[in-house]
C-alpha cells in the first residue's frame, strides 16, 4: 500500500508499506481522502515527549473511505479508546496517527467502533476534512463552553481549520460570532461563513476592540493560540468562559490571577471529543447547510508541500490529501 512515513530526523517519505491487517474488532478502510492537522507537524518534529513516537510511523488522524469488509462509506473518529467518561478521555486514550499508524495512506486499520457513517451531503474531501477539527470545535463550543443561541463567541485565528468549523457551528446554533486574525482578508472570509466581524490580533489593543464590538465583552472565547490567554480574558464580559485547546502561538503564559476571580471568569481546557460529542456533531451536520472549508487538495505524494503550507500563514481551512 502507498503510504507517507515519518522517518528519523522528521523526514517524510512516500513508500510502499505492508498492507494493514485487521485484528479482532478492527476494520480496514480504503481511504478516498485524508486531512492534515497541526498535530501532524508536531508528530513529525516533536517539541516534547507527548509527540515522540517510535518511527517509522504513518501520520494523519483524519480520513474518509470505504470499509473493506462491508463496503460502507465511512468517516474515521480519530480518538482511540476514549473510554466511558464524558468529562475526559481515559488515561490510555490515543489519537490516530501516533503511536498508531494513521491516514496518510491508501489503507488504514482502526477499531470497528471508530468508523461512523459518512455524512451524505459531503464529498470525500469534505468528509475527510472535518472529524478531528469539527469535533474539537463542537465540544469546545457546546459541551465545555456551554454556548447558547443568544450569546456572543470570539474565535481566535480565523484561518485555522478548527476555527472555520467553530464559526460555522456557532452560527448554526444562532450565536453571534466574532473572530481575530492576522489578515483582513481572512476576517472577510470568516464573515462569508457567517461571522459578524473581527479584529486583527496584530493590533496590541485587540481585546479592547472586541469589548467595543460586543458591547462590553463576549460570553465565550475559543483560544487555540495559547500565549494569548491574558488578552482573551480581557475580551470576556464578567462571568465569561475562556475555552482553551491549543498553543499555536506558544505554550507559556503569565496571568494576574486576581483578574480571573475578581471578574468571575472560568478557564476551561478541552481536547477533541467523546463518541457522544461526535453523534451530536453528526446531528448538526445533518441539519446544517454549511460545508467544510477546504484550503487545498493534493495527492498523497505531495504531503510534504501540504505540510509546508500548513506550517506557513497563508492557508484558510483544511488541507486534504487524496490517494491520487
Ligand atoms: N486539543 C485539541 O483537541 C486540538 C484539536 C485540534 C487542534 N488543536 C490545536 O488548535 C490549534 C489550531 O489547530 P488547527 O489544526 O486548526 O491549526 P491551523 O489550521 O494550522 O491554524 C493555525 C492558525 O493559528 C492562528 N494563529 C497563529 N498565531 C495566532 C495568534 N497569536 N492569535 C490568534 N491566532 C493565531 C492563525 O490564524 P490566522 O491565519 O487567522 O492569522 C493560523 O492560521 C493548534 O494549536 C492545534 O494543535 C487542538
Amino acid at each position: 500500500v502507498k503510504a507517507v512515513l515519518v522517518r528519523q530526523g522528521g523526514v517524510l517519505s512516500v513508500e510502499d508499506a505492508p498492507d494493514p491487517v485487521a485484528g479482532p474488532g478492527e476494520v480496514v478502510v480504503e481511504l478516498r481522502a485524508s486531512a492534515l492537522n497541526r498535530r501532524d507537524l508536531l508528530v513529525r518534529n516533536p517539541p516534547g515527549p507527548a509527540y515522540r513516537f517510535p518511527l517509522p510511523l504513518i501520520p494523519g488522524s483524519d480520513g474518509a473511505g470505504v470499509r473493506r469488509d462491508t463496503g460502507e462509506e465511512v468517516i474515521i473518529y480519530p480518538a482511540l479508546g476514549w473510554g466511558p467518561r464524558e468529562d475526559a478521555a481515559a488515561p490510555e486514550w490515543r489519537i490516530l496517527g501516533g503511536p498508531d499508524d494513521g491516514t496518510y495512506a491508501e489503507l488504514v486499520k482502526v477499531p470497528a467502533e471508530n468508523v461512523f457513517p459518512k455524512p451524505r451531503r459531503f464529498s470525500w474531501e469534505e468528509a475527510a476534512a472535518f472529524p478531528l477539527a469539527a469535533l474539537t470545535a463542537y465540544r469546545a463550543l457546546f459541551q465545555v463552553g456551554r454556548l447558547r443561541g443568544h450569546e456572543t463567541v470570539l474565535v481566535l485565528g480565523a484561518g485555522s481549520g478548527v476555527s472555520t468549523f467553530a464559526v460555522q457551528l456557532a452560527v448554526q446554533a444562532a450565536a453571534r460570532v466574532l473572530v481575530t486574525s492576522s489578515s483582513e482578508e481572512k476576517i472577510e472570509r470568516a464573515r462569508e461563513l457567517g461571522a459578524s466581524g473581527g479584529v486583527l490580533y496584530t493590533d496590541e489593543g485587540w481585546p479592547e476592540a472586541v469589548r467595543e464590538l460586543s458591547g462590553g465583552g463576549v460570553d465565550v472565547v475559543l483560544d487555540s493560540a495559547g500565549a494569548t490567554w491574558g488578552k482573551s480574558l480581557r475580551a470576556l464580559r464578567r462571568g465569561g468562559r475562556l475555552v482553551v485547546f491549543g498553543g499555536t502561538a506558544g505554550a507559556g503564559v503569565e496571568l494576574d490571577v486576581r483578574y480571573v476571580y475578581l471578574n468571575w471568569l472560568s478557564i476551561l481546557g478541552t481536547t477533541m471529543g467523546s463518541p457522544t460529542d461526535l453523534h451530536g456533531l453528526l446531528r448538526m451536520v445533518e441539519e446544517g447547510r454549511w460545508r467544510p472549508v477546504i484550503d487545498s487538495v493534493r495527492p498523497l505524494d505531495e504531503a510534504e508541500a501540504a505540510q509546508e503550507r500548513l506550517r506557513g500563514a497563508d492557508h484558510f481551512g483544511k488541507l486534504v490529501l487524496t490517494p491520487g
